[in-house]
Order: C-alpha cells, then structure tokens, then sequence
C-alpha cells in the first residue's frame, strides 16, 4: 500500500512524512510544487529511502497526478498542499486561489475519477484527506466557544476565503459523488522546519539575529497553538478512522496572546542563548502596523476527535515551545539555508522599514 502526500515539502507536510516513515513501512509518494515554502532539506534524512519518491510538481496538473495515481495506486491522498500565509494572501491573493481553490479543485477531479476506476474493497478503502484550518470560521470574542464542526464558515481573509471554499468543494465532492473524503480544521502549528515568516519562527530568527520582533497592533490578538507532531498524529488517527463525509477539529487548548507568546521565546533564549550584552530579547520587541482585518481570536474545539477517535496531544505548549527553540538552535544549516534565500525578498517587500 502507499500514500500519496501533497506539500509534503512544507511545514506540516514535511513534518508528516517524517513522522509517518519513522513509523510505518508504507511508502509516500510526495507531490510537491516547491514554491518558497518547499524545502527539501527538511527531507535529507530520506534522501536514499526507498519509502519516500518525491515528484516536484503543481496539484493541478491532472495529468501529472492522474498518471501518479495510476502508477502508485495509493490507497489514499493526503492534501496539505496551500499557500498558507495570511499576510502574503493580503499582497497577493490569485495564487491563494490558483493553488487553494483550482488546484484543489483539480486534485478532487483526479482523485474521483481515479476512485471510480478502483474494485469494490479498494474504493470503500480510499480516503481524500484535505488538511484545513480554524480559520475558515473566522474570528471569536474573548467569551465566545472555541470554534466546533457545527460552526458556520465565515473566512476574513483571501487565505481562509481559499481555504473555506476548499472545504466546500471537498464536501460537495462526497455529497454528490461520494468520494470518500475526511477533512481537518486544526488551530495554528508550531515546531520544527516551520518557515521563518510565521510569528514563532520570526520571532526566534530575528532575535538571535538582533532585529526587531514584529508585533502587530496591540499584540493582544489570541491563537491557539498545537505542536506540530500532535497535529500529524492527529491526522494519522483521522485516516486509520474518521468517517467518511466528516469533519474534525484539531487543537491542544492552547490559547495565547501573540505578546506572551513573543515574551515566552524572549525569555527561553535569554536562558538558552543570552545576548552578548546581558539585556533581554524583550528589548528587540516592536508594535508595528496591524494585519488588515485580523482576527481577534481563534479557538479550537476538539473534543470530538478526543471522543469519537480517542487523540489527545501530547505536548503541553511549555513543552512543546521548548523543544522549538532548542530545535532552532542546534539546526543552523537547515535556518541559514532557509534564511539566505527568497525569504530576504519577502521580508524587504512585507516589513519595509518597519523592521
Ligand atoms: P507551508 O506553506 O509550509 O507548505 C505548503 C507546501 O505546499 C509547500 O511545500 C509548497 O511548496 C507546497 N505547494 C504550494 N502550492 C502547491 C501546488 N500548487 N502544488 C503542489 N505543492 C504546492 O504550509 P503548512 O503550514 O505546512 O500548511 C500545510 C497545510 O496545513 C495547508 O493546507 C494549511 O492551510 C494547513 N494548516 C496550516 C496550519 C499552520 O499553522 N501552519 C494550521 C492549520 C492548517
Ligand atoms: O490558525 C491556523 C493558521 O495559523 C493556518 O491556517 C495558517 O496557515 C498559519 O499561517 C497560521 O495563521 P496565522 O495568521 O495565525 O499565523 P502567523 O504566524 O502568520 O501569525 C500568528 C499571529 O501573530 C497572528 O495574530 C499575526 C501575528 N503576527 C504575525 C507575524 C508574522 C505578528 O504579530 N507579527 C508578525 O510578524
């Protein structure tokens, strides 16, 4: 049996693949476009395992992917593949809807007519696994419940608009063909190999690079935060049993103001590497501009997933955060080769002068 992964060079996905070939002997076939995001160093340890067969290439090349799901037959297709930063979706949003919308569009055409071609036991066998987000449900007050699967869609920005609209492709596609399809609404990541343009990341590299921390508006806005492996495992658990047609949360109850989160790396590296000159990380902190329309707060509900499939996390975010920053620090090949490449333009043309 075999998998077919797609992003499996980003943040989660590579993530994923690690662990699932740590784990398992099922070979991964791994469908990547290598936009900014991808990274291949992330998947050097698998670089002469036969488990692992990269393919660089667009999700919506149908013919690209028909002829993998030919060749490879796999019994299922995990769908990480996105462009995921709300900040660029605000700059630029037609790739947000060529890959996330089109291209995932693409993906579930192939993907049905491959599943219609298959014998009895594979097709009630074979799962589309799509791999959202809490933020298709857009904001919360601060006394608002965490987001549930009954929560109506209301996307704010172009990412969670592509992301949201993803999901309703995804759904219709079992509705009215009855592909068998599974999807996830997990809170925000965090952990090894995440690209330095997201807060956690950001806020590690520039610290010890002496620039300022970026912190939008008051700092005061809450995101609810889930070490990434629990969130890969969390998605193996929805594979092996998730209903088809349904939806599951994901989340480690994890509710952070982004400042605390910013003040917590100050403090880890101001004990794991101090500044030279005695003073804390604290200091490099900067209130800059707000994200348009961003939203206040998310929260995640995942008590069905506890119930239904019996996953729970197992990092704390003090655990989990630590492991982060330990990790940024003993892999400086991995944060230089990342660091020295497109990520330069981007912060030139995203920040400007304000850091
Ligand atoms: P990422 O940006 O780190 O990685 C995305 C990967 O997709 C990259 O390797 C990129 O090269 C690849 N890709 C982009 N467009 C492609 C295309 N057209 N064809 C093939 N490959 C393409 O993203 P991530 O943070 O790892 O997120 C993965 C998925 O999880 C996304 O669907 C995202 O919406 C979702 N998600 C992310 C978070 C989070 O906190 N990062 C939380 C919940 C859900
Ligand atoms: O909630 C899940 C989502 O989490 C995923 O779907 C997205 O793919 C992922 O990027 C993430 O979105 P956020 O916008 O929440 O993540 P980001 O790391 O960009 O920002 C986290 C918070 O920190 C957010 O409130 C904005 C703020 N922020 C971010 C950056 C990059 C800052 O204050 N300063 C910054 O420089």
């Amino acid at each position: 049996m075999t998998i077919l992964v797609t992003g499996g060079a980003g943040f989660i996905g590579g993530n994923f693949v690690l662990d699932w070939l740590a784990q398992s002997e099922e070979p991964v076939v791994n469908l990547d476009k290598l936009t900014y995001a991808g990274n291949l160093d992330t998947l050097r340890s698998l670089r002469d395992d036969p488990r692992h067969r990269f393919v660089r290439g667009d999700i919506g090349d149908r013919t690209l992917v028909s002829q993998l799901l030919d060749t490879h037959r796999p019994r299922a297709v995990i769908h990480f593949a996105a462009e995921s930063h709300v900040d660029r979706s605000i700059h630029g949003p037609a790739a947000f809807v060529d890959t996330n919308i089109v291209g995932t569009f693409s993906l579930l055409e192939a993907a049905r007519a491959h599943w219609q071609t298959l014998g009895e036991g594979e097709r009630a066998a074979f799962r589309f696994l799509h791999v959202s987000t809490d933020e298709v449900f857009g904001t919360l007050s601060a006394d608002d419940a965490p987001f549930t699967e009954d929560d109506a869609c209301a996307p704010n920005s172009p990412y969670s608009a592509s992301k949201a609209a993803s999901d309703h492709l995804v759904r219709a596609w079992f509705h009215t063909y009855g592909l068998p399809v599974l999807t996830t609404h997990c809170s925000n990541n965090y952990g090894p190999y995440h690209f330095p343009e997201k807060l956690i990341p950001l806020v590690i590299l520039n610290a010890l690079a002496g620039k300022p921390l970026p912190v939008y508006g008051d700092g005061l806005q809450v995101r609810d935060w889930l070490y990434v492996t629990d969130h890969c495992a969390a998605i193996r658990r929805v594979l092996d049993a998730g209903r088809p047609g349904d939806t599951y949360n994901i989340g480690g109850w994890n509710e952070k103001p982004n400042i605390d989160v910013v003040r917590t790396l100050c403090r880890m590296l101001d004990t794991l590497r101090p500044r030279a000159d005695g003073s804390s990380y604290a200091s490099q902190i900067q209130h800059v501009s707000d994200r348009p329309g961003h939203d206040r707060r998310y929260a995640i509900d995942a008590r069905k997933l506890e119930r239904e499939l019996g996953w729970k996390p197992a990092e704390t975010f003090d655990t989990g955060i630590r492991k982060t920053v330990e990790w940024y620090l003993a892999n400086p090949d991995w944060v230089n080769n990342v660091t020295s490449g497109a990520y330069r333009d981007w912060a030139d043309l995203h920040y400007g002068s304000q850091a």
